[in-house]
């Protein structure tokens, strides 16, 4: 269940001016085209490749103590997002699931090396252009360490490969090497492409039920996305740049880094678009919270909220922490009000596969939307080049 609140913790807003756009928005994106595949969940996974993750994901599960997952930006969030939300805090579970590729620390890929030394491991690498500088590094060295710990014939079940469908240094290392492989979508970029193989590959590992996902995301009533992408867009239009990704339950720190990533690569771009922040909350109550209540006024929130019953009390209070919680994130907003800061609420009962993939086909929808009502691109990301090409020139020296 996804529920909203545009009203409590938002003033006013006039929201009948958007109705031409929304229409135009709806047609272009229900007409389908570039990079618009996400939009259409029957395009994200065939039901083959679905069954081929399912399978390998079982195997996966059941023979190896360690997977790696390497990749970055959207082929890194979307995947670690689900997994963090839904694992338990303290639990390991097996097989243990490593990020890398997605940082240039020695000092990560050294530790990391000596931990797979006696680790039973298996590999995915991620990346559509197959190019990316922090991945292709990160790659190169384990691909190196897998060589050195498996013959030819092991590393055939142990090197997975989800890339472009024909293109790329990836799809002919999977192709000459008979390395199983998954598609990205030549239709879909990074950052939506969470409901792929990129996203549902290392989700799968993580016994996280992706039927249940996709389920979820085919779920979105649409409607509310677009009023939501139309009150971001008034606000920005009143001068608030920031926008406050607001939530108060850890798990979700990076379903909130994956937002981030989500907003502000499709809409920051020709001087324009708000800038995706986060408030990890109560925690950032106590270092923020004087700005957002007092600093300058830039600032507008969106809360992500879950409703549900606690059963955990201390001696201190007749409310179960969970209450206590709901309590903070109500009376939080009404201060935050007070002080012009304004807040939209996006709630959800549980932390579950069905929630969650109703929320990032809810975010995908309205990153879009905003974009389109900036008229600036969703989908490309000029800016991302610039600092590629003096690092690249740097070097080739
Ligand atoms: O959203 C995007 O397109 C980017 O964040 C990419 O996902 C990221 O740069 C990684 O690219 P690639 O998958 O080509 O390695």
């Amino acid at each position: 269940m996804l529920k909203t609140d545009f009203k409590t913790y938002i003033k006013d807003k006039n929201i009948e001016l958007y109705k031409e756009k929304i229409i135009n928005i709806k047609n272009t994106l229900n007409a389908g085209g570039e990079m618009l595949d996400w939009y259409d969940i029957d395009k994200c996974i065939s039901q083959s490749d679905l069954n081929k993750i399912k399978d390998i994901s079982k195997d996966i599960q059941e023979n190896c103590e360690l997977f790696i997952v390497i990749g970055i930006g959207g082929s890194f969030l979307g995947a670690k997002a689900i997994i963090s939300a839904l694992n338990p805090y303290f639990k390991n579970k097996k097989p243990e699931i490593i990020f890398a590729g997605n940082s240039l620390s020695e000092t990560y890929l050294t530790e990391l090396i000596e931990y797979m030394e006696d680790k039973d491991t298996i590999v995915n690498v991620i990346s559509k252009s197959g190019t990316t500088l922090e991945p292709s590094i990160a790659f190169d060295i384990i691909y190196n360490k897998m060589q050195e710990k498996y013959n030819q014939d092991e590393l055939k079940r142990r090197i997975i490969i989800t890339t472009d469908p024909e293109k790329g240094i990836l799809r002919k290392l999977a192709n000459d090497n008979n390395y199983p492989s998954f598609i990205v979508p030549e239709q879909i970029g990074g950052r939506y492409s969470v409901l792929t193989a990129v996203g549902l590959l290392p989700i799968a590992v993580a016994g996280i039920d992706i039927d249940k996902l996709l389920l979820g995301a085919r779920q979105v009533n649409n409607d509310s996305a677009f009023e939501y992408a139309i009150i971001r867009d008034i606000l920005y239009r009143q001068g608030k740049t920031v926008e406050l990704f607001t939530f108060y339950e850890p798990k979700l720190e990076y379903f909130i880094e994956w937002l981030k990533q989500l907003f502000g690569e499709t809409q920051g771009k020709d001087k324009k678009g708000i800038l995706p922040s986060s408030s990890n909350n109560t925690r950032d109550l106590h270092s923020l919270g004087q700005f957002y209540q007092e600093g300058t006024p830039i600032i507008f929130e969106t809360i992500i909220g879950i409703d549900k019953k606690g059963t955990l009390k201390s001696n201190l209070y007749n409310y179960s922490i969970e209450d206590i919680n709901m309590i903070a994130l109500k009376q939080v907003a009404y201060a935050h009000l007070d002080a012009g800061v304004e807040s939209n609420v996006i709630m959800i009962d549980k932390l579950d596969e069905i929630n969650l993939g109703m929320l990032i086909y809810y975010f995908e929808t309205a990153a879009a939307t905003g974009a389109y009502l900036l008229d600036v691109n969703p989908f490309d990301q000029p800016g991302v080049s610039a600092y590629k090409k003096l690092i690249e020139k740097e070097l080739k020296k």
